[in-house]
């Protein structure tokens, strides 16, 4: 089923990703693409909107993103953010220059309500927009009449309704705008005539029609991991060919508490061979004295795939091999000059020899939340729908220095411990990723009367919309006092826990 089409032009925003979350939220689908997309191959595709991002750079300088005037005369409505509003009254002859007082964060915004952007969506006449700029429009091109203004900024949001153009100098699509979303919404659904026509529901109908036929009598193959991609990636395609399809879930003995049994659970009546390869004593015996956690990384990723490969062979030919790429890897491939912080293991990986004629990615156009929403339309457990992150090495990155099966256990159940506090004081959602470390460190403690000389336990918890940066999470103290003494209690071993307090940058969100 075709659907109806906005275009992100990305001009090299921070917000280019988010900007197309929003427009899916608002039942519209969305794609990401450059600013230098030809201008027919924009029309070929037959968007209803186009929305040009923010970007860093001001329009005078000679390096920065620039497109040609054709666009605004292809009758299809546009709207400009940020530096792409600022770009929007530059190419059409309005002038933009340095601002006296730049504007950075929460802004008093004052809003013409008639404008078919901010009417309608219980906006008041004031309200605070998010604004990050240090250009900005001093005289409107012809034809555009202003509808919106701060106190440092005369030309806040502008618009020629007859052409179908809109600009705001500040960002709708970041939370705090207030009724940004209702404002992406009215564009997409007022000006650009979207009739809210992408659904979960409807996207796994085609993908699955489109896998069977793609696929025939083949067989596929999934390395499943267990977290939420490859998961509703396996759920996906069970659906679709069930019994041609194999999952190998190499069980590298480092995930959570319990965490094996319930991915092999939520699959064993799926009507796919399931295949659980127990492989702990193998990834221990290579782990044994291994300290460095660059080293921990290399070995578990070389090993995983080796495993994976043993097991692939004993399938013969496999036709197909699915991947659970989602689509903000798909934007962000080929940026990769960006700093290796960390080498990190995805399971799920290509493997160099499994014979596969062709890959299949069905999860190559949707965002994290999409995912979710469409494992739940495919009736997954919400133990995987809802899984936060978790790194492909899993818990040999968090039990700092050598791992021992000892320390493993006490890990797993101190983290047991803290996840279960978490999801009792109904934070589990709002938190995006917490979890027990097991430092390196012990230190003096008193039990009873006696001394004990026991592990110290960090916990960690962040709230992050990208992963990228972070914040630590402000747990109530409440929470985190019933974790530690409940993990000091029951966990042997520890009798110490800190909470770490560091952002993201300058620490990691793990900690190896
Ligand atoms: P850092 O520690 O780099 O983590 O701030 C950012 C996010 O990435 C996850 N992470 C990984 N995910 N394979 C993965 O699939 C890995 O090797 C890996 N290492 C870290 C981490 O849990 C956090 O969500």
């Amino acid at each position: 089923m075709a659907h109806q089409l906005v275009i992100v032009l990305d001009f090299g925003g921070q917000y280019n990703q988010l900007i197309a979350r929003r427009v899916r939220e608002c039942g519209v689908y969305c794609e990401v693409r450059s600013y230098k997309t030809p201008i027919e191959e924009i029309r070929a595709m037959h968007p209803i909107g186009i929305i040009f991002t923010g970007g860093p750079n001001s329009v005078y300088d000679e390096k920065s993103p620039h497109i040609g005037k054709e666009i605004f005369d292809l009758g299809i409505p546009i709207l400009g953010i940020c530096y792409g509003a600022q770009l929007m009254a530059y190419t059409l002859g309005g002038t933009v220059s340095p601002c006296e007082t730049s504007e950075y964060g929460k802004t008093e915004t004052h809003y013409n309500t008639s404008s078919v952007i901010f009417g309608g969506i219980h906006l008041p006449e004031t309200a605070i927009s998010w604004m990050s700029h240090t250009d900005y429009v001093s005289k409107l091109p012809e034809g555009f009449v202003n509808s919106a203004h701060t106190a440092d900024c005369p030309n806040a949001a502008f618009e020629d309704p007859a052409r179908k153009l809109y600009a705001v100098q500040f960002h709708p699509e970041v939370n705090h705008t207030f009724a940004g979303l209702g404002m992406i919404d009215s564009f997409v659904k007022n000006v650009c005539g979207g009739i809210g026509d992408w659904t979960m529901a409807g996207y796994a109908k085609t993908a699955i029609e489109s896998i069977r036929e793609k696929v025939g009598d083949g067989k596929v193959l999934l390395a499943l991991s267990g977290g939420v991609d490859s998961s509703v990636a396996a759920a996906l395609l069970a659906k679709a060919v069930g019994s041609q399809l194999t999952c190998i879930f190499v069980d590298h003995g480092f995930m959570r508490k319990n965490e094996g049994d319930e991915v092999e659970a939520a699959f064993k009546d799926s009507g796919m061979q399931f295949v659980r390869v127990n492989a702990k004593e193998q990834f221990m015996a290579r782990m044994r004295g291994v300290s460095d956690p660059e080293t921990k990384r290399k070995i578990i990723g070389e090993e995983f795939i080796r495993v994976f490969e043993q097991e692939a062979k004993k399938l013969g030919k496999v036709d197909f091999l699915v991947q659970g790429t989602i689509y903000p890897d798909v934007i962000e491939s080929g940026v990769g000059d960006a700093a290796v912080i960390k080498s990190h293991h995805n399971v799920g990986g290509l493997p160099d020899h499994v014979d596969f004629k062709e890959i299949i990615e069905p999860l190559r156009m949707l965002f994290k939340d999409e995912v979710r929403k469409l494992g739940t339309e495919l009736g997954l457990s919400p133990v995987l729908v809802w899984r936060q992150p978790f790194p492909g090495p899993g818990l040999a990155i968090r039990i700092i220095g050598d791992i021992t099966d000892d320390k493993l256990e006490i890990l797993q159940d101190a983290d047991f411990i803290f996840r279960e506090e978490i999801a009792k004081a109904g934070l589990d959602r709002d938190i995006n990723q917490y979890f027990a470390v097991l430092t390196n460190m012990r230190s003096v403690g008193v039990m009873g009367d006696s001394r004990t000389y026991d592990y110290t336990v960090a916990l960690r918890a962040v709230t992050t919309s990208d992963f990228m940066t972070a914040d630590f999470a402000q747990i109530p103290y409440d929470v985190l006092a019933v974790a530690a003494s409940r993990i000091v209690n029951e966990v042997r071993n520890v009798n110490r826990i800190v909470y770490d307090v560091t952002t993201k940058p300058p620490a990691t969100i793990e900690w190896e």
